[in-house]
């Protein structure tokens, strides 16, 4: 038996608890925010698509209460503010940094062996002030932007490329940011076939500048940040967590000597399982890519240092 709990029945949440659900990732999904009767109803409106999809999974919805989250294996945090058209994702800190702390000490209490998946954003120093104010095993708490970076790539070499996005490979590494990720276009293939004999140096640029902005682009379009692919690539997430299935996926996990980094919580590829992250894949970088990603280390770092100024930490 497996259970989810996903904190934040919003638009990203309730995404994620309907291909949990849809995938059947878990036997039962509970999903719980702070607006009185929106998961509730978030988990009704699943649950009338069970026969219609063919799902067993039990998606159940509560309001702040969190002993129905009990002996949760994993625990999804996508509670907070999304961004508007013209926001970063940086300028949430403040708001998102308090509802954070709080659900996920909420869900310790009654789940304390549970695996953390962090979706709220700024997302990776949300990661980094779940793992330090839980004083959970580093392996325990994983931040969820790579995936959907490496989804977003896919799908923009695809469409460069003319192809099936799921005959792509590729990987974004680095902060979930605007200007801090690093999309590897050099190591991206078609059918195990370095994308760079199918597109050009500029087409390349172009696919790793349009995957930056990706969600920045949603946001203007949709005038809230997008919750489809953020929803989906969480629960991927958290399916390797759960059938242990030992994917690998870009997370924010933190480093201590990987990448030279340490005592971040970064977008660096891991294997993904039962344990969490249970292993930090180390890529040999060029030196172009290496200067993208201390460039990124800086950037994170210096939104890591407003959780000591604000108090959070
Ligand atoms: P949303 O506004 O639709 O949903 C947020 C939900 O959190 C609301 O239902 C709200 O009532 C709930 N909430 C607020 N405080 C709470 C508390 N103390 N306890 C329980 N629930 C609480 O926002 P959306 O679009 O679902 O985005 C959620 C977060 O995920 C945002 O911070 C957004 O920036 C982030 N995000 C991160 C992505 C990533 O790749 N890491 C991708 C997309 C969004
Ligand atoms: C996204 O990438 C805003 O993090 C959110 O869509």
């Amino acid at each position: 038996m497996s259970k989810v709990t996903v904190i934040g029945a919003g638009n990203v949440g309730a995404t994620c608890a309907n291909v949990l659900a849809v995938n059947e990732v878990a036997n039962e999904v509970v999903l719980i925010d702070i607006k009185e009767g929106l998961s509730e109803g978030k988990a009704m409106d699943i649950m009338q698509t069970a026969q219609l999809m063919g799902f067993d999974t039990v998606v159940t919805g509560v309001t702040n209460d969190y002993e129905k989250t009990a002996n949760s294996d994993v625990v999804v945090i996508t509670s907070g503010m999304p961004r508007k058209p013209g926001m970063t994702r940086e300028e949430l800190i403040g708001v998102n940094a308090g509802i954070v702390k709080s659900v996920a000490m909420n869900a310790l209490k009654y789940s304390p062996n549970a695996i953390f998946v962090v979706v709220a954003n700024p997302m990776d120093p949300m990661a980094y002030l779940t793992l330090k104010s839980l004083g959970l095993p580093d392996n325990h708490v994983i931040g969820m932007g790579g995936a959907l970076d490496s989804s977003r790539l896919k799908y923009f070499l695809s469409q460069a490329i003319g192809c099936n996005a799921n005959e792509v490979e590729g990987l974004v590494i680095g902060g979930h940011g605007d200007t801090t990720m690093v999309p590897l276009v050099r190591l991206a293939t078609y059918k195990g076939v370095p994308v760079s004999q199918f597109l050009t140096p500029e087409q390349l640029e172009q696919v790793a500048q349009q995957t930056m902005v990706g969600g920045a682009t949603l946001t203007k379009l949709l005038g809230t940040s997008a919750w489809m692919a953020p929803g989906a690539a969480t629960s991927y997430l958290v399916e390797s967590i759960v059938k242990n299935q030992k994917k690998m996926i870009t997370c924010s996990a933190m480093c201590y000597g990987e990448y030279g980094m340490n005592d971040i919580m970064m977008g660096v590829p891991c294997i993904i399982g039962r344990n969490g992250i249970e292993r930090i894949i180390e890529l040999d970088l060029n030196e172009e890519e290496r200067a993208k990603l201390a460039a990124s280390e800086a950037a994170v770092r210096k939104t890591d240092q407003i959780l000591h100024d604000i108090k959070a930490l």
